[in-house]
């Protein structure tokens, strides 16, 4: 022996083995599941799978008090569990094992009972699990590895303190009604259940709510399927920022609100020991971030009603934070004047249907509605889901002279007030939610009030408007009449006498256009009556296919395009449009008429084309385009000059004294107007279109036909 204490090496050895030794002992407690009968000492912990939680015994900031709970392995001062929060142990000799009965046991030295897992049914042999969840589960030895919540005989999830954990489920239901599992600590270094608590009121919409000792102190806004709509920056990220859902309710009508957070990090939902809120991530940074885009610790609008009733509380309002609602004034002028708020509005009118006096109650003109966007819609509501709509909606809210609101939103569709309007807010940004609108009931007096000087302005505009409508009215008349003194009518009644002169003809007009025309009155001076007759495909290249950039005009009878023959002669083609309805018969009367008439101051028809449905007129190309464009163009009618008129004038007069008098046909133009008188490169002029008017029945658009321009 004395040698042996003599050896320094057995001394190392020794101790390394000793430090082995605890070193596995350690290793054995680092474990996720603690056994029947196998305990964990202060000072052993158990860590998850994945490492990120631990349970042991912890004592918090500045205490020396020792607490079984669990924490994150990289942040040991978030503590997300607490199971002994009402007792702690003083000294450092507490037990959490599990009794033979099965059950989760935390003793203190003395062997004193200091908590116990509330299991309703026991089973005789039992393991608790730390899952990589966070949740500590107790169950049958056998189906311990399962992570299905149904074998679990308690769980942590199911007891919570003051932190909501992804995978956590919190029952809603109205049979169960409010449910406050969350209870924050009465301080940062105490963690026994302090002034705050948190959960889920299922009335009249479901939504997440703080209380404090004396009620409300914030809500998140109804759930609508997607989002709580009081929380603007949720609405405005719903896919990537929140994983919240609520179940569809099961047989018991229970749902359950969720988290599943969209991304790999890590996420806790604290009610902290002030009273707040705190949604937090972990950050790579290693600390926890907010999840708000926009943190405001100070933001006094979210402070429950800090407005009072029927005011709304927009904290972008530089003036005052708190307003009354339109139609209602501060209930205390001198309070609200020192910024004391809680006090609130009142209605400026009773409603009609509140009136004491039953005349003016019953004969009276009914209350109204007026409208508000942006806002968090007040507390306390009721669902009337059977409404369909919101004009439905309305409607039911109106019959309630209790009524004072509704709104209908999509997810949770009509929404009635019945009390007083508490909490409202008004939002800057609320776009998504911002696609539902809040009413609320007033006298109908206040809603006109607001209107009674702008009504006398509406009236004012409407003579106005009124007057100037008229007069424009007399003045288009008095144009349309002097355009239709020099341009008659079209082709309305006296259509007949017309065509009567061309059907007296018809018979003698050879439906084949080559054939001998000899019948034709020899007014053809020059030219033979022979009218050539162009191939299709030869116009549609010259067109470039009837390409738009080439489209001189478009008309009633259809587009007339400019063209070009191989030779080089610039052509223009009317393309009549298949559906103007008009024979080929008529078509064919028509061109001939038309080529017949040759004078120089008369439009020249080069030829036509038939094929199939398509008809073409090919005229001579006028470079200068209509009369019109010169006229009523502020530019080019100063570059008319006096002699070109009177050319033109004389032109015009040349051409219809030949029509009327000197040509054995007897044409009446009927359509004459500016549009319809071409300038050639000389600047002559030359009637167009005249005795197309003709080849459309009763049914054309008089309007439609005036609008052609090019030919
Ligand atoms: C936990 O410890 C038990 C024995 O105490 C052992 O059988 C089991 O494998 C350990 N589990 C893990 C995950 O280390
Ligand atoms: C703990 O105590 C120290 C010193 O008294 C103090 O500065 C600190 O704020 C305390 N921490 C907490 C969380 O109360
Ligand atoms: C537990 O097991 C014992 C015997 O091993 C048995 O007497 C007892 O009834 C069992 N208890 C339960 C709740 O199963
Ligand atoms: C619990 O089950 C494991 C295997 O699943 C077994 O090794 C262990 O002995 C069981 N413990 C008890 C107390 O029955
Ligand atoms: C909780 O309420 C008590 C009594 O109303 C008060 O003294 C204490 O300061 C409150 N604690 C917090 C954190 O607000
Ligand atoms: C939405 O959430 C994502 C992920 O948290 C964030 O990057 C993005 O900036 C958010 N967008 C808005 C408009 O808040
Ligand atoms: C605000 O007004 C209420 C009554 O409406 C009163 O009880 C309270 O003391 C007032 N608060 C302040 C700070 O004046
Ligand atoms: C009731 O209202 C009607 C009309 O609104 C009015 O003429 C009548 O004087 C009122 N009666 C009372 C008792 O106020």
């Amino acid at each position: 022996m004395g040698t042996h204490k003599r050896n320094p090496v057995f001394l190392l050895l020794a101790s390394l083995t000793f430090l082995l030794f605890s070193f596995a002992q350690f290793c054995r407690a680092v474990n996720d599941t603690i056994r029947q009968g196998e305990t964990i000492r202060d000072g052993h912990i158990l860590k998850s799978e994945n490492n990120y939680f631990q349970l042991g015994f912890f004592s918090p900031v500045n205490s020396t008090s020792r607490y079984v709970g669990i924490w994150y392995t990289f942040d040991q001062k978030a503590v997300v569990w607490v199971a002994n929060r009402n007792s702690p142990i003083s000294d450092r000799n507490g037990v959490l094992r599990i009794e033979v009965e099965g059950n989760l046991v935390l003793r203190d030295g003395n062997n004193n009972l200091v908590w116990l897992a509330p299991v309703s049914s026991l089973a005789n042999n039992t393991a608790a699990r730390l899952h990589n969840s966070g949740n500590f589960v107790l169950s049958r030895n056998d189906s311990i590895d399962d992570s299905d919540a149904n074998t679990a005989l308690w769980e942590s999830f199911s007891n919570p303190t003051d932190t909501f954990l992804p995978g956590m489920r919190v029952p809603v239901s109205s049979k169960l009604g409010v449910s406050k599992p969350y209870r924050s600590w009465k301080s940062a270094t105490d963690p026994s259940p302090g002034n705050y608590s948190m959960g889920v009121d299922p009335n009249g919409g479901q939504q997440i709510v703080i209380w404090g000792k004396e009620g409300r102190r914030w809500r998140s806004g109804q759930w609508n399927l997607q989002f709580f709509i009081g929380i603007p920056y949720m609405s405005n990220n719903v896919s990537s920022f929140h994983g919240f859902k609520i179940s569809l309710p099961d047989e018991t009508g229970t749902m359950y609100i969720t988290y599943k957070p969209p991304t790999q990090d890590l996420f806790r939902f604290v009610i902290s020991w002030e009273g707040k809120e705190r949604q937090l991530k972990w950050d790579d940074d290693k600390k926890w971030l907010p999840l708000q885009s926009e943190p405001d610790p100070d933001n006094k609008c979210e402070l429950y009603n800090y407005c009072g009733n029927y005011a709304t509380c927009d904290r972008s309002n530089s003036r005052r934070i708190c307003n009354c609602l339109e139609g209602f004034k501060p209930k205390f002028q001198d309070q609200w004047d020192q910024e004391n708020w809680s006090a609130g509005c009142e209605r400026k009118i009773q409603l009609q249907c509140q009136s004491t006096n039953r005349t003016s109650r019953e004969n009276g003109k009914p209350d109204g509605f007026k409208k508000l966007k942006c806002t968090k819609l007040p507390d306390l509501a009721t669902l009337l889901p059977s409404e369909e709509n919101s004009e439905a909606c309305g409607k039911r809210c109106l019959e309630n002279c209790q009524c004072k609101a509704y709104a209908f939103v999509t997810g949770i569709r009509c929404m009635v007030w019945t009390g007083d309007l508490i909490d409202m807010q008004h939002f800057q940004q609320f776009q998504q939610a911002g696609n539902f609108q809040f009413f609320y009931r007033l006298h109908h007096s206040e809603l006109d009030g607001g209107r009674k000087i702008s009504n006398l302005v509406i009236v004012i505009i409407c003579v106005v408007v009124a007057c100037f409508l008229v007069a424009s009215l007399w003045l288009l008349w008095r144009y349309k009449k002097k355009v239709k003194v020099s341009s008659m009518p079209c082709c309305k009644d006296d259509d007949v006498e017309i065509f009567d002169v061309s059907k007296s003809k018809r018979k003698e007009f050879s439906a084949d256009l080559s054939g001998p025309s000899d019948i034709l009155i020899d007014e053809n001076q020059d030219n033979g009556p022979e009218l050539p007759i162009f191939n299709f495909s030869v116009v549609a290249a010259a067109t470039k296919n009837f390409y738009e950039g080439n489209k001189l005009g478009q008309g009633g009878f259809g587009a007339v395009y400019k063209g070009e023959l191989p030779g080089g002669k610039e052509i223009a083609v009317k393309r009549l449009s298949g559906k103007s309805g008009q024979g080929l018969e008529e078509f064919k009367t028509e061109i001939i008429l038309i080529a017949r008439l040759q004078h120089r101051n008369l439009v020249r028809l080069l030829g036509c084309s038939i094929q199939g449905e398509e008809k073409l007129l090919i005229y001579e190309y006028m470079p200068n385009k209509s009369l019109d464009n010169l006229l009523f163009d502020a530019t080019k009618k100063a570059e008319l000059g006096w002699r070109t008129r009177l050319n033109i004038i004389e032109g015009i007069a040349r051409g219809l004294l030949y029509l009327h008098r000197d040509s054995r046909l007897r044409i009446i133009h009927r359509d004459l107007k500016a549009s319809n008188i071409l300038l050639d490169a000389e600047m002559n002029p030359k009637i167009s279109d005249f005795g197309m008017a003709r080849m459309f029945q009763g049914n054309q658009n008089e309007a439609n036909t005036v609008r052609v321009v090019g030919t």
